[in-house]
């Protein structure tokens, strides 16, 4: 089936659709981006991802491109006319189109909007879950604006694909003071021996992830015990289990670190029961 997306007010055939060779985000990376997972043709926690666009939007000074309530409708036809059932859903917005000059445009644009959505077999993440992966660590490089969801990924870009070189499923950054911040598309946790769920605070170093908030929900009900403090690559290798979070992932199982085993190397039982229990506690629109 051909794949749908939205551009900028049109729903196009995917491979004709475009944006103009001046857009901002192109040429800048001047623009930001959510991805909500989809699961059984529901968006998961829309309204979460949608206040932290609105948040990475207004951090930039980019206009919210449209009501909220109409975003929501483009974001469901393109899940609809993808006929996607589980999945992912990408939305894009830049600053719009302008002549290439680094400071804002003076004149008013209108921000770019791009929506696409694609199916992931569920079975495929769910055989991932159950043999877990392998992280490495990489220097943090990344601008100390991690808090803004923007589309300016190199570094996280070259440190995923180092992880893949190197047969790993992700990258774990580490910041000069030797704490493990993120990873290059999830959030990263541990489980210390007697049982406490360590994740670095959202106040710096990270994005908020989505998937970590509801997740922290989780753990409450479950009357389970969090911390939020930094952790180094040393105490991940002596951890009871790792794991990360991300909404293209939901808790996904980390059996090693720099090659090092976790536990037994095996996927952990927190880690498997909060994969399970996940969805219990998420919103689905
Ligand atoms: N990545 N940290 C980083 C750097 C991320 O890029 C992401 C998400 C997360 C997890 O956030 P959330 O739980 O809200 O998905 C943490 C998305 C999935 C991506 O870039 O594809």
């Amino acid at each position: 089936m051909s794949r749908i997306a939205y551009v900028n007010g049109q729903y196009e055939l995917m491979g004709a659709a475009s944006v103009h060779i001046e857009d901002r985000g192109y040429q800048f990376a001047d623009g930001v981006y959510e991805v909500c997972e989809i699961r059984g043709a529901k968006i998961v926690d829309f309204t979460k991802h949608m206040t932290r666009l609105q948040r990475s939007l207004r951090e930039l000074r980019i206009a919210m491109p449209m009501a909220l309530a109409s975003l929501k409708i483009v974001v469901q036809e393109v899940v609809r006319r993808n006929r996607v059932r589980n999945g992912i859903v990408y939305l894009q917005v830049s600053r719009g189109v302008s002549r290439r000059d680094h400071a804002f445009p003076t004149h008013p644009v209108s921000p770019s909007v791009v929506v696409t959505a694609r199916s992931i077999n569920p079975q495929k993440g769910s055989d991932t879950a159950a043999r877990g992966i392998k992280v490495i660590t990489q220097p943090e490089n990344r601008w100390p604006r991690v808090d803004i969801k923007s589309v300016s990924l190199l570094p996280n870009v070259l440190a995923k694909q180092a992880a893949k070189e190197q047969g790993a499923g992700e990258a774990w950054f580490v910041d000069r003071d030797g704490f493990v911040t993120e990873g290059s598309s999830t959030n990263a946790w541990i489980v210390t021996s007697d049982n406490r769920v360590i994740t670095r605070s959202a106040e710096t170093g990270i994005l908020a992830g989505i998937t970590r908030a509801v997740l922290i929900d989780v753990l409450a009900a479950m009357q389970l015990k969090l911390e939020e403090r930094p952790f180094t690559p040393a105490e991940a290798a002596q951890a009871k289990e790792a794991f990360v979070t991300a909404s293209s992932q939901i808790v996904m199982p980390v059996i090693a670190i720099d090659d090092k085993l976790i536990g037994d190397g095996k996927p952990g039982v927190m880690a498997k029961r909060l994969r399970e229990e996940f969805h219990r506690f998420a919103e689905f629109v």
